[in-house]
This record gives C-alpha cells, structure tokens and sequence, in this order.
C-alpha cells in the first residue's frame, strides 16, 4: 500500500457515476484522502449528499460559489492535490478538457492544474468511437493526460455493447496508485517533470515609426539556454521571446512577441507556472506616441518622447494568487552589479536576482559564456566563468531542487 495522499476526485454526469460511492470508500480505506467536485450533470446520478457523506467533506460544484472562492479557491484546489482523478469523465468533459475550457469548477480546475491528472472515460460505444472524441482523446494524450479505460462491455442502454464502460473499481484503484506512485519517483529526481517553465528572453524593439525602433544589444541566447535546460529537466516550458534570429530548443512552446507590453500579456497569458525566469532585456521605457508614418528626413531632428513600460518581473512577482512559486530575475548593469541586484531582489520582491556584468568589456551581450552571481535574501553566490548552456543548466537543477524542498517542508 503507498503512503497516504491527496486526491481530488471529479465525477461527471453520466450514468457510471454511480460506481464513485465505491471508489471513495475504496480509496479512503487505503488511507488516501478524497475531495470531490461534481458537475452540474452529476448531480442527476448521484446525490452530494451521498458523496459528502463518504468524504467527510462539503461536495464542490460551483465556480462561483462565493464560500468556495474563500476557503479554498479553485487554483489552490488544482494545486494542492497529489493527483486529480475524472471519473466517470463524460464525453462532453474531454472535449472541453480538450479545447481548454474553464467554464465550471471542474474544468477550471483541470485547466489550473499541475499535478498529474488521470481520465477514467464512460460513455456509449457510439460517443466514444466517434472521431471527435478519439481526436479530443489524442489531444489530451499529447497534453500527457493520462488514461484508463473505457473496458468493453455491455451498456447500460439495452442491447449496447462495445467499447465505452467505466473500467471497474479495482482497476480504478491500481491506476490511482500507479499514477501516484509515478509522480513520487518523478519528484524525489529532482528534476522540473510536471512543472511548468515560463521563460522571457531576448531584447524588446519598442517603435518609433513604422520603420524604426528603439532595442538593446541582447541576443536571446541565456533565455533560450534556460528554456532548453527546463525542458532537459521535463519541465513544460513556455519561452516568450523578443525578436531574436535563433532557433527555439525542440519541444518548447515559443511565443514571438515585440514590445514590452506584447511581452508582458503573454508573460500573463502564460499563467499559472511553478518557475518564471525573465531573462528578457526589456526596455525600460518606449515612445510615448510612436508616429503612424515614417518620420521624414530634412525637417529637422524629431524629439522623441519616452515613458515607462511595465515592469515584467514586479507586475508577476507581486500578482497574488497567480504569483508562481519562484520568481527568477535577470539583472543587467554595467557598474555596482551586486548592490544594484540587491536593491532590485527587495524592490520587485523577486526570490532570486540573477546578476551579470554586461558592461562591453565583458562580451557578454551576444557572447557564449556568463559570469554571474546569484543573489537571495541574504546570500550572494559568485559563480565562475561558464558557457550560457552551463549557467541554464545550473540555474534550473538548483529551481527544482529549491521547489522539492518546498513540497518536502510542506508535508
Ligand atoms: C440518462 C443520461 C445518461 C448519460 N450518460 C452519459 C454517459 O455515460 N457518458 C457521457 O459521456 N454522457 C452521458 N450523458 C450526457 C451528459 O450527461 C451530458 O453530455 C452532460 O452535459 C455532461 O456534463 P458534464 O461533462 O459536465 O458532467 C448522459 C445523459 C443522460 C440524460
């Protein structure tokens, strides 16, 4: 029998549902504790009251269940669970699993989620052979959701068999410890598998008019090496990029933006992640009004007028609830390296500053190599000089080895 964990259990609204009451009281007297958010759907085959009953706790339906949203919150509900299990998941569950939808409670919570999540289909053979629910099916494998069942068999629908029964209980329980036993290996490597990395890199051109921009001397090439370590490291990595001419490390989610303010919508579309390292070099400010066309020459030297852009690593490190668990940012300066990426650790309450000296003498603008130190509160750590791919591969070995001691500390 495996130790003793958290599983969040999602029942749909078909007939199978039923077979939960069992599953729950199987589940509990291995030890395991169980919390269940049932559809509306679901509600027709089982009552709360029943399930509430068997776990010892309220029964979730509603996103928008005030009380809900205050005792727990539907992020930290993804979160603080070892596995989700859906069972019996419908076929209307796995298409809007499948297209991303967060519509209710539970799909919410399927979408917020970074913890392993298995699918226990049940539904006539009909609805599951049909191809949009085998293309749903493949989606959500390559998601790496993973999968038990349907068995074959008789339906409840007389005179209907085939593919598309809720596998029984026993069956149910095993793939439950599988799945949870597989997550523990996978954590205790310490490698980032089940994480999700999102990386910003490269500079930011911020325009001027059609044809001009204002940029920096920044490669992209740091940013790339960091999302290729995550992903080296199994992480789910989103790289969100300035325009650079490098290619994307193979099997990261690339997102090209320009500007400052692109970057930062897709910093906040890319959310909830469980590491984000900015190592963009940002501009710090953009033209206030950039003109629609082309400034023309011979009218004398335009004067152009600058504001702030949004600052990346503050907005995220400060946004709440949605705040990921480490917060990584990239510290450039050309003079007091290290008291400038102290101020900055404390004024954009980031976790780590990751400094580097980048006056021209360095070459490290554009070059292979880094020298950095890496600044927490209370420590600064002087690394030598190294290759961008080494410093990547550093940084993340030490992110995932910093969240494992966080979930230790938190059990
Ligand atoms: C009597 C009855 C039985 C149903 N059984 C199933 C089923 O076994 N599998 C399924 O995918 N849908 C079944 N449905 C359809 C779902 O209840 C319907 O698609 C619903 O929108 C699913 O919502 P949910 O995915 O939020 O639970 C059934 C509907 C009725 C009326």
């Amino acid at each position: 029998m495996s130790s003793a964990k958290r599983i969040l259990l999602i029942i749909g609204g078909g007939i199978a549902a039923y077979k939960c009451l069992e599953l729950i009281r199987r589940l509990r007297d291995r030890g395991h504790s169980v919390r269940v958010v049932m559809t509306k759907a679901a509600h027709h085959f089982v009552t709360p009251l029943s399930v509430g009953a068997l776990t010892n706790e309220r029964v979730l339906t509603d996103l928008f269940d005030l009380d809900d949203e205050r005792e727990i919150g539907h992020i930290r509900l993804a979160r603080d669970h070892d596995l989700i299990l859906a069972a019996p998941a419908t076929a209307d569950l796995l298409a809007r699993m499948a297209g991303g939808h967060a519509d209710d409670l539970a799909t919410a919570v399927l979408l917020a989620t970074d913890k392993p999540v298995l699918v226990a289909p049940a539904m006539n053979p009909a609805m599951w052979l049909n191809p949009a629910t085998q293309r749903n099916v493949a989606q959500l494998e390559a998601d790496g959701i993973r999968f038990v069942g349907p068995a074959v068999g008789e339906m409840a629908e007389r005179g209907e068999a085939g593919p598309g029964r809720l596998v029984e209980v026993p069956e149910l329980i095993d793939a439950v410890e599988t799945a949870l036993t597989s997550e523990t290996e996978t954590q205790t490597t310490g490698d980032l598998a089940g994480r999700h990395v999102i990386v910003t890199s490269g500079p930011t051109h911020e325009p001027i008019d059609p044809v001009r921009y204002l940029a920096n001397r920044s490669s992209g090439k740091q940013g790339f090496e960091l999302a290729a370590a995550a992903r080296q490291l199994g992480a789910r990595v989103t790289l969100i990029t300035g325009p650079v001419s490098l290619s994307p490390p193979q099997g990261v989610d690339v997102v090209r933006v320009k500007t400052a303010a692109e970057m930062l919508e897709a910093v906040q579309a890319a959310l909830p992640a469980d590491i984000a390292v900015f190592a963009a070099a940002v501009a710090d400010w953009r033209i206030e009004t950039p003109h629609v066309e082309k400034i023309k020459k011979g009218e004398g030297a335009p004067t152009l007028r600058l504001t702030e852009n949004p600052d990346i690593l503050k907005t995220v490190a400060q946004a709440g609830p949605t705040r990921p668990r480490l917060v990584i940012g990239f510290a450039a300066e050309t003079e007091d390296v290290l008291g400038y990426a102290k101020k900055k650790l404390k004024s954009k309450r980031a976790d780590w500053i990751i400094a580097n000296d980048v006056s021209p003498a360095t070459g490290i603008m554009g070059g292979e190599n880094n020298t950095v130190h890496v600044v927490t509160v209370g420590a600064v750590e002087s690394w030598p000089e190294m290759s961008k791919a080494k410093v990547a591969r550093k940084i993340m070995l030490r992110a995932a080895e910093h969240l494992h001691a966080k979930r230790t500390a938190a059990e």
